[in-house]
């Protein structure tokens, strides 16, 4: 008798049934109710007329799809457009673009490095990120959170090319990378530091312009940053900046930019027209920040665990991954969506609400989300510690 080859399947799924992991999709109906503080639309652009105007006009004038992969068919002036301004506003010399964050981090981790690179990587680096690392066949040295001196060890233990990876503000929590201590680390050994700044585009930095911009690091020869345009961009999509050189390699070496059909033109244009609004409107990225800390400082002031956010991502401690889901969903009753963060997402096996903070809520909204969070929190959940900088 022949096997069924994913019989495995069950067991994995009997598992994460056992354990209270599984995972749902609940498709979001165009016009809700909820409030929502799950998404990543930090600057509340993803609906915003002028953003949407910009994806429809692209997508009426140069097609549903690109056609094809970037070297190919899949580069429109209107990509070449987006590239340019994107490189000016965040100071650096270039900028390519793909078809998700995730296929420019893997770009930038595979291409930089190979065999006999040193990759350092914070532990806490965004799944994309790891996966770049995996892909390199490059030696990685995963290091503590936020551990300057641990990667200034790892590179003083190497000799040869090295690159440093670190996420700008971290996704589970919302902290802060040292990047000017990292920044000094690579340069006393000749390494490069890549920042992924998903969280940090349209937030830090005068205006919005990220967290390599705040640090003084933008449009330096030896920082690459990626980005998602998915984000506080309101779009899809993801973008490598750095030296004009580094760009040039990445179009000929990074084998998601070759291998992969160029970002549809409406995601482009729409994201051409979120940061065209922002260059417009810098004040957004302040307000996106006030509210993050506004949430910060009333759920903290009610009892609540959470570590101080760098950006717009707030996270809430729960005392299990049961009573994080069960918070989320009384939330979600009560008109208020949330994210929830549960293992193996958190690999330190804390669960969390995790909040964004999007800078068009008002703060009728804020107080609103804040009375909720509170009214449905699990009995013991101020008394479930500190998170990591709280
Ligand atoms: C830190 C970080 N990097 C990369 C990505 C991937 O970006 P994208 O969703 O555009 O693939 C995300 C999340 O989506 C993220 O949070």
């Amino acid at each position: 008798m022949s096997r069924d080859p994913f019989d495995w399947i069950d067991a994995h799924a009997e598992r994460r049934r056992e354990a209270g992991l599984v995972r749902t999709l609940r498709p979001r109906q165009a016009e809700s109710t909820l409030l929502d503080l799950a998404g990543n639309d930090y600057l509340g652009l993803a609906r915003h007329p002028q953003v949407t105007g910009a994806g429809a006009d692209a997508c009426l004038l140069w097609g549903a799809g690109s056609t094809g992969s970037r070297l190919v068919t899949g580069t429109t002036e209107l990509h070449t457009e987006l590239e340019a301004e994107l490189a000016e506003f965040c100071g650096f010399e270039a900028a390519l673009v793909f078809a998700s964050g995730y296929a420019a981090n893997l770009a930038a981790v595979t291409a930089l490095t190979g065999p006999g690179t040193l990759i350092v990587s914070d532990t806490s680096n965004h799944a994309s990120l790891i996966d770049g690392c995996r892909l390199s066949r490059a030696d990685t040295e995963v290091v503590a959170h936020r551990d300057t001196e641990a990667v200034r060890k790892a590179l003083d233990a190497h000799d040869g090319p090295a690159v440093v990876v670190s996420d700008s503000v971290f996704s589970v929590d919302g902290d802060a990378a040292p990047l000017t201590g990292l920044a000094a680390a690579c340069r006393q050994h000749g390494a490069a530091l890549l920042v992924d700044d998903a969280h940090g585009l349209g937030v830090l930095g005068e205006g919005g312009r990220g967290a390599a911009w705040a640090a003084g690091l933008a449009g330096a020869p030896d920082v690459v940053v990626t980005a998602t345009l998915s984000k506080s961009l309101g779009s899809q999509g993801g973008v490598v900046l750095g030296p004009a050189r580094v760009i040039e390699h990445l179009v000929n070496a990074a084998r998601t930019f070759i291998f992969d059909t160029g970002l549809a033109p409406a995601a482009a244009g729409a994201a051409l027209g979120a940061l065209r609004l922002l260059r417009a409107e810098p004040e957004r990225a302040e307000r996106a920040r006030a509210v993050a800390l506004q949430l910060y400082d009333r759920l903290t002031a009610a009892g609540l665990r959470s570590a101080r956010p760098d950006a717009c991502v707030v996270a809430v401690r729960a005392p299990s991954a049961g009573e994080a889901l069960q918070w989320a969903a009384d939330c979600r009753t009560a008109g208020l969506a949330v994210g929830c963060f549960r293992p193996p997402s958190v690999p330190d096996g804390i669960s969390r609400l995790r909040l964004t903070a999007r800078g068009d809520l008002t703060d009728q909204q804020i107080a609103e989300a804040v009375e909720v969070i509170v009214r449905t929190a699990p009995r013991d959940s101020a008394r479930s510690g500190e998170l990591a900088g709280a």
